[in-house]
């Protein structure tokens, strides 16, 4: 079993200590947030993610596990991850202050022959970087792995302990294979290239996730036009393994604090050498597209917004999390509160402070009858499993006018307009009242296209 310290207890960095410590390896874990590193000593866990409280509660009580505010005057472990944030300066550029603290710290304290495992996001190069500082300020041997992770929030834990692939990246192979031997059990590829490489890997596989969600979003715009129903072209396509069926599901685009910063990293450093990457500006430019999608769908039901009351549904950058970080939730509900509409934002998972702290111009209700009391329009913008099941007949009962725009497409769209709805959604014409709709052995009658051209099969 292998000491090992991980500098940055946050979404990421908490997930690998507590991972590493619960397969009996010795963990230190340091983050300058004191108040973080109170809770987490005591087997609080300050975020919240599945499966980490109980793994952190375990690793504390079993003193597999310690945390630390301060850099202690020597770090004995033979692994040093870093996990800091790098978040995106208004320029595009990433923010390494975080980083190259850490770094700074580091350097004195290092043991002789520890390695250095990079597992935050940085700009290709940023490893070299590293490895420059640490040698010339302390550390003369000290060795750099890039190591990207793959989590995802709400799954980070399952995604940590059973990874489709782990990546390792050095231009020392000794350090490198010291560093898979702490994989060596884990049912997964270990990839292994080059430092710039790895670095590179991360920034793609975000770029192409984000791509492929702005891709069939982009579909979904021409399905709307076309009357073909997008939710059946991703089922079609995706049955094609070269495609896959995941990461197709449309919508108002993706959000959280990994792909906008990480495409939009990409794409600055590709132009500061000269490169214009067009398709990434594209996945950027439809992705805040699909925002003003749900604006341009109320307006035509209710006119000008201006005045409307609305409720969105929704607060979080996906379910599952509290994380409100570049919410495609919140920036409609902003669009639309610049738009002069009255805008309520109900999401009981997400702290009403959180939200007005940053956006104070919000209203963010607790009780969804209340808000819809009066209200234009429902847009369902994070689909949190209760909002799949709407009290839809109350809302109906007390709602100026029945309309929901379903920002994700996982509304029932017969069992919503039977409430009484206007049901308005993202790249399905059919499913909007407009298709013709033949299921099982259900006697109804069709429906022809509003825009008249061929019918479509909303369900079948
Ligand atoms: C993402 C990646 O999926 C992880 O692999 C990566 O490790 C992480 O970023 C990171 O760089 O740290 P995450 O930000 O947790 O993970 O969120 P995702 O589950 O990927 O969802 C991102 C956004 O895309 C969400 O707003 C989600 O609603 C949206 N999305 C996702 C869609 O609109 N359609 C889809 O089909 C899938």
């Amino acid at each position: 079993m292998a000491e090992i310290a991980v500098i940055g207890c946050g979404q990421a960095g908490l997930v690998v200590a507590t991972a590493f410590a619960s397969l009996g390896h010795q963990v230190l874990g340091i983050d300058i947030d004191r108040r973080k590193v109170e809770a987490c000593s005591r087997g609080i866990c300050p975020i919240q993610e599945p499966g980490l409280d109980a793994l952190l509660a375990d690793g504390v009580q079993s003193g597999r596990l310690t945390f630390l505010a301060e850099y202690p005057d020597r770090i004995e472990a033979d692994f040093v991850f870093i996990a800091v944030d790098t978040p995106t300066l208004p320029s595009g550029a990433s923010d390494l202050r975080a980083l190259k603290s850490a770094t700074n710290s580091l350097a004195p304290v290092l043991r002789d022959g520890a390695v250095v495992v990079n597992k935050s996001t940085v700009p290709v190069g940023t490893c070299d970087e590293i490895e420059r500082v640490l040698r010339t300020s302390g550390a003369p041997g000290a060795t750099v792995v890039s190591n990207p992770e793959f989590l995802q929030e709400g799954d980070a834990v399952r995604n940590f302990t059973r990874p489709d692939r782990i990546v390792l990246g050095s231009n020392h192979p000794a350090s490198l294979a010291r560093v898979s031997s702490l994989y060596q059990d884990f049912d997964a590829p270990i990839f292994a290239c080059d430092v710039r490489t790895a670095e590179m890997i991360k920034y793609a596989s975000n770029a192409f996730l984000a791509m492929k969600i702005s891709f069939i979003n982009e579909i979904a715009s021409i399905c709307d036009v076309l009357g073909a129903d997008v939710s059946h072209v991703a089922g079609g396509m995706g049955l094609d393994p070269r495609i896959g069926e995941k990461f197709l599901r449309a919508g108002i685009g993706w959000g959280g604090s990994c792909f906008p910063k990480d495409v939009t990293a990409l794409e600055y450093a590709a132009s500061l050498h000269g490169v214009r990457a067009q398709l990434l500006r594209g996945v950027v430019e439809t992705n805040r597209d699909m925002r003003r999608q749900v604006i341009r769908k109320l307006r035509a039901e209710i006119g000008p917004i201006e005045g409307a009351r609305v409720v969105v549904l929704g607060a979080s950058f996906k379910p599952h999390t509290s994380d409100i970080r570049e919410s495609p939730a919140l920036e409609v509900a902003n669009l639309l509160r610049f738009g002069g509409a009255e805008v309520l934002v109900v999401d009981n998972h997400v702290a009403p402070d959180a939200v007005t702290a940053q956006f104070p111009h919000l209203t963010v209700a607790d009780d969804l009858l209340g808000a819809a009391d009066g209200a234009d329009a429902l847009v369902l913008a994070t689909e949190w499993p209760e909002f799949l099941e709407l009290p839809l007949e109350e809302l109906a009962r007390v709602m100026r006018r029945p309309l929901i725009v379903d920002g994700r497409n996982v509304l029932d769209d017969r069992i919503v307009r039977a409430a009484g709805f206007v049901y308005r959604c993202i790249g399905r014409p059919g499913a909007e009242g407009g298709g013709i709709v033949i299921n099982e052995g259900i006697d109804r009658e069709p429906v022809h296209l509003r825009n008249g051209r061929s019918p479509v099969l909303a369900s079948d």
